[in-house]
């Protein structure tokens, strides 16, 4: 060993370097060599075999723990390293939202919203419910006595063509309908609930026809059903014109001309300033500057009977209108299938 540095210097140069290294891939290539086959450990490792059995034996437990002192002080640093190194990419990746005004969020994320047409409905319940309606909902699919014969229409009755109806392939041929109106519903809370009612309905509605400027075939109603003691024609006169003018604004008015619905009598047909040209006239409203939005009546007897509501006791009115063509009215969208259209480019805009 009188060639070679003492195992102490090796030991003092290899500690030195591993100290020394400052990540983990450059401590690796300091372990190669300092404790490698190459490094000088190794070195004075295989000159052992040119000493005496008694020297050999003494340098050789030397170097051996000089080894096992450098791996260890190796494997610290290692540790050290890499948690170092951990870290840092932690921080690297770290999302620092504090630093994100609320504008710059809101120019980077979009946010979603309701579609129109929900937007219109929320809008509706908040006026009836101002009013002291309560909302209720109904099935969309329905028996035929539902839909239609509670309603006293009976089979075969000419004011079925009023409705052009999707049937459902169950049961029955022609017993299960998507229902055409929100109607049904008048008697499914009838039954449930005994008067007085004062709610309005809201909901999806079907009819076989082909979608135009004015007519989806899922479109949506809201029905609106009060009965109670004493309850007259003024009282739904004045309940559409408050809800006419809270809804669309002061200066929309609404009138009643004289109809038919088989549920109602009398019935009648709501009309209300055109929205387009404020009742001066224009193609929208056919030049009448009316555009009519709902139907409505008094309760007919024949609907209490069905459900077992005494008609000496009770009576009430009705209403049913588009929830859909409230929306086009109120926002003056010329072709209503944009509402079914799903084109964001549209729907952002409300
Ligand atoms: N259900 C009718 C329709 O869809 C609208 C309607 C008319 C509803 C008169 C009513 C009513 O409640 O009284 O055509």
């Amino acid at each position: 060993m009188t060639a070679g540095p003492s195992v102490a210097q090796i030991e003092r140069d290899a500690a030195a370097a591993i100290a020394a290294a400052t990540s983990t891939a450059a401590l690796a290539a300091v372990q190669a060599e300092v404790l490698g086959r190459r490094s000088a450990l190794a070195r004075a490792h295989r000159a052992l075999a040119d000493l005496d059995p008694e020297a050999r034996r003494a340098a050789g437990k030397a170097l051996h723990e000089a080894r096992e002192r450098l791996d260890a002080l190796a494997e610290r640093r290692r540790s050290e390293l890499a948690a170092r190194e951990r870290a840092a990419a932690l921080e690297r990746d770290r999302l620092d939202l504090t630093e994100v005004t609320e504008d710059e969020v809101r120019s980077v994320v979009r946010r979603g919203r309701l579609h129109l047409v929900d937007q219109t409905r929320r809008e509706l319940e908040d006026v009836f419910v101002a009013m002291g309606f309560v909302v209720a909902e109904g099935p969309e699919a329905e028996t035929d006595w539902y839909n239609f014969e509670a309603l006293n229409i009976p089979p075969a009755h000419p004011a079925r063509s009023m409705w052009d109806t999707f049937y459902l392939d169950l049961g029955q041929p022609e017993t299960v309908v998507l229902r055409t109106h929100t109607s049904p519903v008048q008697v499914h809370l009838l039954e449930e609930q005994r008067p007085p009612v004062h709610a309005v309905i809201p909901g999806r509605c079907y009819r076989r026809e082909t979608a135009d400027a004015r007519h989806l075939p899922v479109f949506h109603q809201m029905e609106g059903l009060v009965v109670d003691r004493g309850i007259s024609f003024a009282d739904l006169a004045g309940t559409i014109e408050t809800f006419t003018t809270a809804f669309f604004g002061p200066d929309i008015h609404s009138r009643l001309r004289p109809g038919y619905f088989p549920f109602t009598e009398p019935s009648a047909e709501v009309e209300v300033t055109c929205t387009i040209c404020r009742g001066s006239g224009c193609r929208t409203c056919s030049g009448t500057g009316w555009v009519e939005l709902a139907g409505c009546g008094m309760v007919d007897p024949a609907v209490f009977d069905a459900v077992g509501v005494d008609p000496q006791e009770w009576t009430g009115f009705a209403f049913g209108f588009g929830i859909d063509r409230c929306a086009q009215m109120r926002h003056e969208i010329a072709d209503m299938r944009v509402l079914a259209g799903n084109d964001v480019r549209f729907l952002r805009q409300f």
